[in-house]
């Protein structure tokens, strides 16, 4: 098999691809990455120089590079993770999020389509990996499920929801073999401190403000991102073409529970006294549009496919936090810059 996976180099991406190269030795493994501030190699390090492993830079926007890579390397899968991923950031620059979520990935199922037409057998999987975010909001009950409808609130979503009407339509007009798997919020290692647990991690350790939305009663479901990655390995070999599955943690936490439980879990680690992280919580005003609460229901997944999240809020955020301690290098290089000119094991100049 070559899969091509796509935004290897972001935070959920780098783990599928660390999944899949070590788990699978006899498949070649190409992950795509455009490298924007939220790919970062150094993520990779670790399985960098293995054999089946290849790292190609290039965008997704750009019709003609991808076409020419299917000509070159007739790949018999995709898993496409690139995305923009930050709601802020879409906020800011609705535009930039629809050419990469919205044209990159119909760039990627035309290719992908154009091989399934010249060699059925061939093509097996264009898996889109999406969120819970395109089902909107709920009120203080209910669970997201396979069927909720769609109803987008931040250019993010919007984009996202976009892309998964263009992977069904794909499936349903061209019978391209597709799957779409949604969810809920990641946390644990490589995680790009813009986000909340691994920003309010960063900021602890160095004595900084933890700046909360409104008054932090905003819920999500969280999910350790070794799980999702697992979840993305069960679903590309075991689902039905056509098929949608949701992914959730059932962990549901208002956001200034999660950060009260990271102060506690970091006054220890860092031998503070009791509640003395706590004292940095600020709020700030909330994010335009901010949606109030998303948990999923992935009792599909969990029945159908026998996944299943293998970590306690607590023990993976704890985890979390151990890892981002002891990778001090690789936090001080994100937030230097200085990630952006990592090359094969070495931060060069260019
Ligand atoms: N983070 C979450 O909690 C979460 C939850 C559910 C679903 N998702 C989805 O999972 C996927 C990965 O999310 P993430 O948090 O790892 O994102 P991320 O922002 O950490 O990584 C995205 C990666 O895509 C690359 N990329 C961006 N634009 C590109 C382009 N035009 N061409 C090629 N590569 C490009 C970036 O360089 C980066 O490496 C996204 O599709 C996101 O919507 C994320």
């Amino acid at each position: 098999m070559k899969v091509l996976i796509t935004g290897g180099a972001g935070f959920i991406g780098s783990h599928v691809v660390r999944l899949f190269v070590n788990k699978y030795p006899n498949s070649q493994i190409y992950n795509l990455d455009k490298l924007t501030y939220a790919g970062n190699l150094a993520n990779l390090s670790d399985i960098e120089n293995k054999p089946n492993y290849t790292f190609i830079k290039g965008d997704i926007v750009d019709a003609g590079f991808i076409n020419k890579l299917f000509e070159e390397h007739k790949f018999n899968a995709v898993i496409h993770l690139a995305a923009e991923s930050h709601v802020d950031r879409s906020i800011a620059d609705p535009l930039a999020f629809v050419f990469t979520n919205v044209i990159g990935t119909v760039n990627l199922l035309n290719a992908a389509k154009e091989q399934f037409k010249k060699d059925n057998a061939s093509f097996k999987r264009f898996y889109h990996v999406s969120t819970d975010e395109v089902y909107g909001t709920l009120g203080d009950m209910g669970l997201f499920t396979e069927t909720t409808a769609y109803d987008p609130h931040s250019p993010y979503s919007a984009s996202k929801a976009s892309s998964d009407h263009f992977v069904r339509a794909y499936f349903d007009t061209y019978k391209l073999p597709a799957v779409i798997s949604n969810c809920s919020n990641n946390y644990g290692p490589y995680h790009f401190p813009e986000k909340l647990i691994p920003l309010c991690i960063n900021n602890i350790k160095n004595n900084k403000p933890l700046p909360i939305y409104g008054k932090g009663e905003n819920v999500r479901d969280w999910l350790f991102v070794e799980d999702h990655a697992r979840a993305i390995d069960v679903i590309f070999h075991k689902a039905q073409d056509g098929s949608t599955y949701n992914i959730g943690g059932h962990n549901e936490w208002t956001n200034i529970d999660v950060i009260r439980l990271l102060c506690r879990i970091m006054d220890k680690k860092l031998n503070r006294a009791e509640g003395t992280n706590e004292k940095l919580i600020t709020f700030v005003k909330d994010r335009a549009g901010h949606d109030l609460r998303y948990a999923i229901d992935s009792t599909k997944l969990q029945n159908e496919l026998e996944w299943k999240p293998s970590l306690q809020f607590e023990e993976g955020l704890t985890k979390t936090v151990e890892w981002y301690l002891n990778n001090e290098e690789w936090l001080n290089n994100v937030t230097s810059g200085a990630y952006a000119n990592y090359y094969e094991g070495q931060y060069v100049k260019r």
